[in-house]
């Protein structure tokens, strides 16, 4: 190796050890000692539906990666998430604004990873999906309050090839305005994130799919104990 090569290589290795000390830093001012934990949301308007059962499929492979790991699940079919207060509206007359509840677990400074789930509904995410992200523009105007969190994404859709991608894609994206750590399902599968078909209103059958689920929990649950143990 010549001297300009090994120096280089050199250089690289102290870069990379300052930029994960300082993720590091980040993450463990987030972090309250011992407790790691990853939150998913399912965004279908159907209660427990399956959006809410392949991010269950996720969070169960986080806790076999490490016991040590708490995780909740978390349905938006249960709360009102008014979309148009993102845009500095008021609630419409009688109108009921469950966000702020939602807010207060994300912000438990214990919160390493979040997995946000969706149907696919024409070949992206539901708009109860985009509400809550819209939402979370809270935490960005607070001071980048989800930074350095984990995050991946899951999607169901009724076909095969329905959109999946395309969703998770779109909810990366979305994220990314948060200054999160997007991930994907890891190795050794290396998928964008996890792709589910409902079969039936069943993802049982879906062998791929359980895959990419189990596979995005463990890359989550892997990264936020990486970043923020
Ligand atoms: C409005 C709407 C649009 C949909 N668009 C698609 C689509 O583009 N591609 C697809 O594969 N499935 C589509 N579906 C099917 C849902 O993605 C699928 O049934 C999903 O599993 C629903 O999630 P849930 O069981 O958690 O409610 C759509 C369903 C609805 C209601």
């Amino acid at each position: 190796m010549s001297d300009k090569i090994a120096r280089r290589a050199l250089m690289g290795a102290a870069g990379a050890a300052v930029v994960a000390g300082t993720l590091g830093q980040n993450a463990s001012a987030q972090a309250q000692e011992g407790r790691i934990k990853i939150i998913g949301f399912s965004s279908s308007p159907r209660r427990g539906m399956t959006t809410a059962a392949g991010v269950t499929v996720a969070l169960d492979a986080a806790r076999e990666h490490n016991p040590n790991i708490e995780t909740e699940l978390i349905d938006l079919a249960d709360y009102s998430i008014p979309a148009q207060v993102a845009a500095g509206l008021p609630l419409r007359e009688g109108e009921v604004d469950d966000f702020p509840e939602i807010a207060e677990k994300l912000r438990d400074p214990a919160v390493a990873g979040i997995i946000v789930g969706s149907p696919v509904y024409y070949n992206t995410m539901s708009g109860l999906c985009k509400a809550f992200i819209d939402r979370c523009g809270v935490f960005r105007t607070a001071g980048f309050e989800l930074r350095d969190k984990v995050a991946g994404a899951l999607a169901v859709g009724g076909v095969r090839n329905g959109g999946q991608e395309l969703t998770v894609h779109a909810i990366q994206s979305a994220m990314m305005g948060q200054e999160v750590v997007i991930c994907g399902t890891g190795v050794p599968t290396g998928r964008i994130g996890a792709t589910l078909w409902n079969q039936g209103d069943s993802i049982e059958g879906d062998e791929f799919g359980l895959v990419t689920a189990r596979g995005l929990g463990q890359r989550v649950a892997e990264l936020a104990l990486l970043l923020h143990s």
